[in-house]
């Protein structure tokens, strides 16, 4: 590359950048966050990553990780709004054999797990105060003790964390301590809306359609410039996530034709116009693919009518307070038995959908959850629930 002048050099280094973490994008936004990640991740130093939801924090965590000399180490992500309270310590420091009922053997930790790699610690904001303050004297003596443990534990890890909270005014209200913020801000790393990158929207259209119809074998037209100009113009509050999940719908519930204005309006406002009328697919049968596309919306409709439903039975019932731990909420009302026909109606789709999923990817279980927009312990959960197991 050396022929070539500087800033095509500086174009083809961005180029590699972006391939190897996977952010996409023109805008010079894009462009200042890839730098900021170029420039912080070889060093061991504290991030703290915030955004709206969907914009794209948990891919900057990796990024950093990817870019930084531990990418060869473990990436531990930890989720500590969906944790419980009470086993939060010792999931995240471990926990020796007898130290609380059904510890049966010692276990490692996600700290130790990390050793010598990056611990992302997504949705710090949830962290309750008491695991706050055992965790700022992690980062500061790097040791810790396994709960029920005498021994201190030395490790070698790097922290990132993100919220999609505003942790000053957490601090402001008394619910995150200062101390631990500042220990973590070391630096901060905001990543924008995507209403404010507009011009990386066609751009991200184009990747995702293409993903999804390579991933599903689907013939698709394309978008027009004014359907392009309509995803342009609107709002995203889930931001990329929502731009994705968009873009899947519509390729799966237009048919054939080139996506105009018109047929992007009706998708912009998370609603789901019931139509049968599939792509055609080009290697599998079209009765295949047909089955299998619907089932997926009709997965999308039952997880947007059990929301509904967490949402009335969270008004009408404040017991049933839906925090963190949403999913075993769900659980614990997927197994309630005083719903009725609809219920077992959703739940042979359900099965069917799972089922299909996982010979579509050969009972890799890790695929079938991303492509079914479950994760893995709900998909497992799910497989023993229905008896699918192989
Ligand atoms: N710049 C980008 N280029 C390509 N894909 C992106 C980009 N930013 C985000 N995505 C994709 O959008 C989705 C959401 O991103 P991610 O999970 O990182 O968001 P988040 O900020 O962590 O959201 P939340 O706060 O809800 O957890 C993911 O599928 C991610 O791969
Ligand atoms: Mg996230």
């Amino acid at each position: 590359m050396n022929g070539l002048p500087s800033d095509l050099k500086t174009e083809a280094r961005w180029r590699v950048v972006q391939a190897d973490v996977g952010i996409l994008g023109e805008s010079e936004t894009i462009r200042r966050l890839l730098e900021t990640i170029e420039q912080v991740a070889p060093a061991d130093i504290s991030v703290l990553i915030t955004g709206e939801s969907g914009t794209g924090k948990e891919l900057v965590a990796k990024a950093i990780h990817l870019r930084s000399r531990r990418r060869m180490q473990p990436l531990i992500t930890v989720n500590c709004g969906a944790i419980p309270e009470g086993i939060l310590e010792s999931e995240l420091f471990g926990h020796e054999k007898g130290s609380f009922t059904g510890a049966v053997g010692p276990r490692k930790g996600y700290f130790e797990l990390a050793d010598h790699g990056t611990i992302f610690l997504d949705e710090i904001g949830e962290l309750p105060l008491t695991t706050q303050v055992k965790l700022l004297r992690v980062l500061e003596a790097r040791e810790f003790m396994r709960v029920g443990g005498t021994e201190s534990i030395q490790v070698d890890v790097r922290v990132v964390a993100a919220t999609n909270k505003n942790l000053r005014e957490e601090v402001h209200r008394g619910n995150f301590r200062e101390d631990l913020f500042y220990r973590l801000n070391a630096v901060p790393i905001h990543v924008p809306a995507l209403r404010e990158r507009r011009e990386d929207i066609p751009l991200l259209v184009e990747k995702f359609a293409q993903d999804f119809i390579r991933d599903n074998h689907i013939e698709f037209a394309g978008f027009s410039e004014s359907a392009l100009h309509t995803m342009r113009m609107a709002d995203w509050p889930g931001n990329i996530r929502e731009l994705r999940n968009v873009v899947e719908k519509i390729i799966v519930l237009e048919r054939g034709g080139r996506i105009d204005e018109r047929s992007v309006q009706k998708y912009l406002h998370g609603t789901v116009p019931f139509n049968t009328a599939l792509p055609v697919p080009v290697t599998r049968s079209r009765e295949e693919s047909e089955r299998d596309l619907l089932f997926r919306v009709l997965l999308e409709i039952k997880s947007e009518i059990a929301q509904l439903r967490e949402l009335l039975m969270h008004r009408a019932e404040p017991r049933y307070h839906l925090g963190p731990w949403r999913e075993e909420y769900a659980e614990a009302y997927d197994e309630s038995s005083d719903h009725n026909d609809e219920h077992t109606y959703v739940a042979d789709m359900e099965k069917e959908m799972i089922r299909s999923a996982l010979m579509r990817f050969g009972g890799n279980k890790r695929k079938a959850a991303a492509y079914l927009g479950l994760s893995e312990r709900t998909l497992y959960r799910k497989i023993e629930k229905y008896g699918l197991k192989e």
